[in-house]
């Protein structure tokens, strides 16, 4: 394996193995050169969103890279959309600040932001037609979903013509989200890991330390292999040169069993996901 072996997604799109994740970095020369770095270190598979505000940089540094378009994978997400029509623009900004006559990926980033809260499967319902209707005019290759748990998964599979293919939720050993990541296998949609790295909490967990140690390897690259093992589709964020290119430089050795076993016994180490249906966003 390497970082451009890929996952086939249920519609026969393949999806590169780790993603380069950008949220919390900031627009500008801040996300521009992460990217650039990304790119250089053999990351095809770049993960952005409307939310993030930082499309445009990102769009800059994939134009710079002279990467073919084909060679690369690109996802974005729908944020305070509520309507057909909203959606259908926000594909157009996206499209347009990314540079791109497509993006691979296309998610809804959030089942119920607060504002639409009582009405979700309405606006849900509503704005995946509009992401429907970009697959088919071409501007989207496929389409899912992000931070979603079976509750709101359910009714929006009732209604899609096109399946979501792809559910990115936090997952790290901290927390595996068990339960959603076997409803997604039911349901052919591919689990991609946000904060695989617990934004940074993972680093303080003395297990990981230890097995760091034993395998001569960072902590990061232990728990991006852990990712791996496990079948998941990490999206490491950095904004450090050096450790954006260690965190693909993991391929080179195994987990034992036992090992990947004890991974997965840290739940609650290093912080939980939030529940959607309670943020105060
Ligand atoms: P930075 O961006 O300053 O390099 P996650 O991917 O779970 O969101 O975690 C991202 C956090 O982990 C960021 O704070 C990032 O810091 C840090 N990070 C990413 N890769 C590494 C690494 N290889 N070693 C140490 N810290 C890292």
């Amino acid at each position: 394996m390497s970082v451009t072996h890929t996952y086939t997604l249920a519609n026969g799109y393949k999806i590169p193995v780790v993603g380069f994740g950008t949220w919390q970095s900031k627009d500008g020369e801040e996300a521009y050169n992460s990217v650039k770095w990304a790119l250089e270190s053999g990351y095809r598979h770049i993960d952005t969103a409307e939310a993030y505000g930082n499309e445009d940089s990102i769009g800059r540094a994939i134009k710079d890279s002279g990467i073919a378009r084909k060679d690369l994978f690109i996802t974005t997400k729908l944020w305070g959309t509520n309507s057909y029509e909203e959606a259908s623009a926000a594909l157009e900004k996206s499209l347009k600040d990314l540079q791109v006559d497509y993006v691979d990926l296309f998610l809804i980033h959030w089942p119920n932001p607060k504002a639409f809260r009582p009405d979700f499967v309405t606006r849900n319902a509503n704005i995946w037609k509009a992401m429907e209707d970009g697959v088919k005019a071409g501007k989207v290759h496929s389409i899912g979903v992000s931070n979603f748990h079976e509750r709101h998964l359910l009714p929006l599979l009732e209604v899609a013509e096109i399946k979501p293919v792809v559910n990115q939720i936090l997952v790290n050993p901290s927390d595996q989200q068990l339960g959603i990541v076997e409803f997604n296998k039911a349901h052919d949609i591919l689990t991609e890991a946000y904060s695989p790295l617990g934004t940074g909490k993972i680093f303080g967990v003395k297990e990981l330390q230890d097995l760091a140690k034993k395998y001569g390897k960072s902590v990061a690259q232990i728990v991006l292999n852990w990712q791996l093992e496990k079948g998941y589709l990490p999206l490491p964020k950095s904004i450090h040169a050096e450790r954006i290119a260690q965190n693909v430089d993991i391929f080179d050795f195994k987990l034992e069993a036992g090992d990947v076993e004890q991974i997965d016994g840290l739940h609650g180490k290093a912080g939980l996901a939030k529940n959607p249906d309670e943020v105060d966003f």
